[in-house]
């Protein structure tokens, strides 16, 4: 496996990699097995898998998130090498952004409601470096999780808008047992709340409708950010002793 600390180490490596089928699973590192999901699955489809991690400051909208962010960039490697990743690229902030976010991509529709309205601004960064990952890596197929629907949504538009040839993947949500969703941010959840935390998707699976969802979650302790139905699925944030979670399930399917 290379590990790519610059763009010019990472176009070398495409450039070698020539015409063989490229799989990418762009994520900000924190690996668990959501992300590990998402890389074994390209492992299968395709003949090389890159993956990317950067805590991407620019869709942070509480700078405190970002420097909070949890990291574990060795144990992040070897699991990368345990799933037979070809390359891991780890670019810096000023290689990333050598327009210090002086352009940026923005969505006009979908990116202003429920994550976009909570997280003023946080769209933007996501579709602003995820097309320049995409760019840069040249993958036949990207890898996104549904558990992030929205970004899954807005970054399959951001392909089609810029004509980027990869084709956006989407990659069921990946649960603990006891049906939470994975995050990198349940590492953050005290005891308690970690015990309390797998009620929202209980409830999101269970409620008759949004109403009743937000008034069993608030009824719980939890504070609700939004429950809304959008796309045929359930979409809603909450926070938990101040650690912020999402989830959304399909209307009828509950994945
Ligand atoms: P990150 O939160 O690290 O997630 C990387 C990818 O893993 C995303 O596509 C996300 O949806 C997926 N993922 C996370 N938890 C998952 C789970 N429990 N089940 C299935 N997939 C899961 O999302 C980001 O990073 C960033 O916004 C990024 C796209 C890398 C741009 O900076």
């Amino acid at each position: 496996m290379e590990n790519l600390g610059t763009i010019d180490a990472l176009t070398q490596w495409r450039e070698s990699a020539g015409n063989s089928k490229v799989g990418f699973v762009p994520t900000m590192g924190a690996l668990h097995e959501g992300h590990l999901t998402l890389i074994r699955q390209s492992v299968r489809e395709n003949d090389h898998t890159v993956v990317s991690i950067f805590v991407n400051p620019t869709q942070f909208n509480d700078p405190k998130d970002c420097s909070g962010y949890p990291t574990s960039l060795e144990a992040d490697l070897a699991a990368c090498r345990e799933e037979g990743v070809s390359a891991v690229f780890l670019p810096q902030y000023g290689m990333m952004y050598p327009d210090d976010f002086t352009y940026r991509v923005s969505e006009l529709e979908i990116s202003s409601v429920l994550e976009g309205e909570m997280r003023p601004g946080h769209f933007d960064g996501v579709l602003t470096v995820v097309l320049k990952l995409l760019i840069l890596v040249q993958a036949g197929r990207a890898y996104f999780g549904e558990k992030d629907w929205q970004q899954y949504k807005l970054v399959a538009g951001l392909a089609k808008a810029f004509f980027v040839s990869t084709e956006i993947i989407p990659v069921p949500t990946i649960r603990e047992p006891d049906g939470l969703a994975m995050s990198s941010r349940n590492t953050r959840l005290s005891k308690e709340a970690r015990m309390l935390a797998p009620e929202f998707y209980r409830v999101l699976c269970s409620a008759v409708d949004c109403a009743m969802a937000r008034a069993e979650l608030e009824a719980l302790g939890f504070e609700v950010e939004y429950v809304d139905e959008r796309d045929g699925r359930r979409l809603g944030a909450v926070q938990l002793d101040g650690v912020r979670l999402i989830d959304n399930i399909g209307i009828g399917n509950q994945s």
